[in-house]
Formats: C-alpha cells, structure tokens, sequence
C-alpha cells in the first residue's frame, strides 16, 4: 500500500542526498574507524577482543570504498535478528542498488544496520560497544552552557504551572508554545548533520534569543491546532498516554525531558512513553545508555564540572526527578526493532501491527527530528504544498479510530517537506530543506 511517490535518490545530483552520499557517508565511516582505532590503543582488551576489533576496522574500511567506488549493496549477513530478513527483501525488489544510485532513505537505513552486524557478530565486548558514544557524550558535556539555561527555565516553569491560581488560560498556552520551541530547536544539534560544531556555535544554537527569533523560520505552524487538543484532553477521560518517538542524545534529548516533565506536571499526560533504538543509528540517536547516561550524570552531579552551588543543585534536583518518573513508571522507554528498519512509517500497520496498535490507542505521538519526518512522508519527492495528511498514508486514516494522532517537532535537514501554504516554498532561500534551519511543526488529527 505504498504511495507511488518517487523518493529522494542518491543518483540525483540535485537533491541532498546525492551530497549526503558522496560527502557525509564517508566522513561518518571514517570517523568510525578512528574510533575504533582509538578504542583499539586503550589499555585492557584481551587479545582476542583486538583481534576482533581489527576484523571489524578492516569491515568498514571496506564497506567505505565500496561506498566510494559507488559498489553495488551487498545482502545484509544474518546475525539472529528478524529484521535484516526485510532489509534484504527490500534490497531484492529495488534491484541493481548502487552506493551512489539508489534511494536515500533505504541506503541510508542499511548502511547503519549492515555497520550494526559487523559489531553484533564479534565478541561480546564489541557487541555492547556503541562507536557513537563519544561524540553523543561530549556534545552534552559542550552543551553546558545551555543545559543550564534549559534547566532554569524549566524549574521556573514547574514553578508557575504548580501555582495554579496564577495561571490564566493565555499564559499555560504561552507556556505550552515555548515547550514546543525548546523541543523543536533541540533537533537543530544532531551530530550526523553538524560533523564538527565548537561550543560557541552550540551555544547559538540552544539559547532563548535564538530561539524567538528563530520563530519566524517555523514554515508550517501548527501549534495552535496541538495546543487545542491538549486543552481538551484534561476533560475528555482520555487514556493519558503520550508517546514520544526520540530521535537524538544529548541536548536534544534533555529538550524532551523537559517537555516530558511539562506534559507530566502540567496534567495532560499521566504516563509518556520514549521510543528509542535498539543500536547505534544515525550517528546521534538515542540507545538506552544514553538516557542512563544524562539522568544519572544530573541525577549524580557528574555531568558538567565547576558548577556554582546553586546550578548544581538545580541540575541534580532534575536528574533525580526524571529517576523518580521512571522510578514510578510515569516515564518508560521503549526500544521496537520497527524503528531501526527501512520501512517508512506507513508500512507500520502492517509490518509491526503491535506496535502501531499501541500507537493508535495513545493520545498524541509526538515524533522528533529529521528522519523521523522522511519515513512519515516516505522520504518523498512531493510538492511542496501537499497536505501533511496525504503523505501519511495508514497512518493519517480514521478508520475506527485507528490512525496515530501526531505531532511532528522537526528541523528541515533533507529534500522533503511538506504543507507549506502554496507559494510559500518559493519565497524562501535556496536549499532552505537542508540546513536545519528551518523547521515545521506538523499536527494531524487521526480521531477527530
Ligand atoms: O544525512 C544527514 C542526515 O543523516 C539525514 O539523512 C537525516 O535525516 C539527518 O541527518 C538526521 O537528522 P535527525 O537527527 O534530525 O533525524
Ligand atoms: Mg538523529
């Protein structure tokens, strides 16, 4: 039941991907066998973990100049997992898929998975070992400056929320709106994107100013129409269930678990449940360490060194709430094989029925970041103007009730984008989808 769309094409010299593929790929793979290689120096491997370790920095080596000479994609090696079964069905039906000239989101979605089996096929320790978690640690730990910012506003905020009386019906809107802003820009600092970012530009890139006046670079608004339902969910006996589809570690994620802690402590949800992946997956996306790592590092005091007293203690203070909330299962995570599959989101009802069935039942998904948006619009190459609903496919249906009620928080890093008003897209800059600096906010009412 897929759309007949075309997608986004490596082949295609103008479209992002085609530099993606050429460019970022091999940055990205060079930068893992670095790792490697550094890992390979510390002192305390067994032998047969260096032996296994060299196996693997000799697997991407390859992998990387078959991407180079723009080789053909190979059948992904089983290593017990039932999804790569898909991947190479998939691979079969596309026929002929070269590096270089073949559709985006898949090759992309394989490169990652096929990078996953040279790790899950070796020894025990380079099975668990995640050859991101270095760069996804030191940008929350350059996100200092930020962290602290967002924490302070935070507490402010629980603050005025817990004060009812104070708050009229605009300013829990006007609290409502910043949240959405906060969680929307923390996905300008993905790191496949950003290959090398210095703390001043991370900076600019997390406070508040840059944030109101980022606001008119939101080129589809739809807070208003998710603000209208969470107004109405209080008095509606809804089940108080919010999903959060994550995309990446770091300062992004810290955004979501202060949404999190608004959408808890401001009554609109009763339980939030956070979907992340179950492997390294597009450099910065969140693993369940991740999460260990940042609530524990607040929770514990470990995260940012020379703090004044006072920020400290903000900042342990919000670890160890986020602890009680999964403590207390408010907050769980969730890690579906389905996500770290190549199939766009459409094909969810049928590929992994359960999961769409938990979906369906919630009260709002909210799904974050860039990729997230290419497998809702199955990395399409639609006009600009298409409805947000049309590309949804399964999803946006109604049927019964059944769809998923969304909510995109998205910066604008590929080829597609869509419900735009008509002639909107042509006033603004050129390669204005690519660059995270625009954004959309996309709301879609499946129950209604
Ligand atoms: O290739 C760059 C890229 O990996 C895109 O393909 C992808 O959509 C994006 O970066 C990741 O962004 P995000 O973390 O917002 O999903
Ligand atoms: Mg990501």
């Amino acid at each position: 039941t897929d759309h007949s769309i075309a997608t986004s094409n490596t082949g295609d010299p103008n479209s992002f991907a085609y530099c993606t593929s050429r460019e970022r790929w091999p940055k990205i793979l060079s930068s893992a066998i670095d790792e490697i290689r550094t890992t390979l120096q510390k002192v305390g491997l067994s032998k047969a973990d260096v032996e296994a370790g060299k196996r693997i920095e000799s697997q991407v080596t390859t992998l990387r100049s078959v991407m180079l000479s723009d080789g053909a994609l190979q059948r992904i090696p089983g290593d017990g997992e039932a999804d790569i079964e898909d991947y190479n069905i998939e691979l079969d039906t596309l026929k002929d898929c070269t590096w270089l000239q073949s559709p985006w989101l898949y090759t992309e979605c394989y490169m990652y998975r096929i990078l996953h089996t040279f790790f899950s096929m070796s020894t025990p320790f380079w099975q668990s070992f995640d050859l991101f978690t270095t760069s996804k640690q030191q940008s929350l730990v350059d996100s200092k400056k930020g962290a602290i910012e967002l924490v302070k506003r935070f507490r402010g905020m629980l603050k005025a929320i817990a004060d009812k009386e104070a708050v009229d019906e605009a300013t829990q809107k006007a609290i409502f709106e910043e949240m959405v802003q906060i969680c929307l820009w923390g996905n300008a600092t993905d790191l496949s994107l950003l290959t090398s970012l210095s703390v001043e530009e991370l900076d600019s890139r997390q406070g508040k100013a840059v944030r109101e006046s980022s606001k008119k670079n939101v080129v589809v608004d739809d807070t208003d129409q998710a603000w209208k339902l969470l107004s109405n969910l209080k008095s509606s006996g809804s089940s108080g269930i919010i999903h959060i589809v994550l995309d990446n570690a770091g300062f992004e994620l810290l955004t979501d678990l202060v949404f999190v802690g608004y959408l808890i402590e401001s009554g609109y949800a009763k339980k939030i449940v956070l979907h992340g992946k179950r492997m390294p997956w597009f450099v910065s996306d969140v693993n369940a360490p991740d999460l260990i790592y940042l609530v524990r590092g607040f929770a514990d005091g470990t995260m940012y060194q020379d703090l004044d007293a006072e920020d400290n203690k903000e900042l342990q203070d919000t670890g160890k709430y986020w602890q009680s909330l999964m403590d207390s299962g408010k907050l769980i995570y969730e890690a579906d094989p389905f996500w770290t599959t190549h199939h766009p989101f459409g094909r969810m009802p049928a590929v992994s029925p359960s999961l769409f069935q938990e979906l369906a039942s919630a009260d709002l998904v909210v799904y974050k970041g860039d990729l997230n948006y290419r497998k809702l619009s199955y990395d399409g190459v639609w006009p600009y103007d298409t409805p947000f609903s049309e590309v949804l496919g399964p999803l946006a249906k109604k049927h019964g009730g059944k769809g998923v009620r969304s909510l995109v928080l998205r910066t604008c890093k590929a080829d597609v984008c869509v419900a735009l008003e008509p002639g909107r897209a042509e006033t603004l800059e050129e390669g204005w989808t690519r660059t995270g600096k625009y954004a959309v906010v996309s709301y879609w009412d499946a129950k209604s």
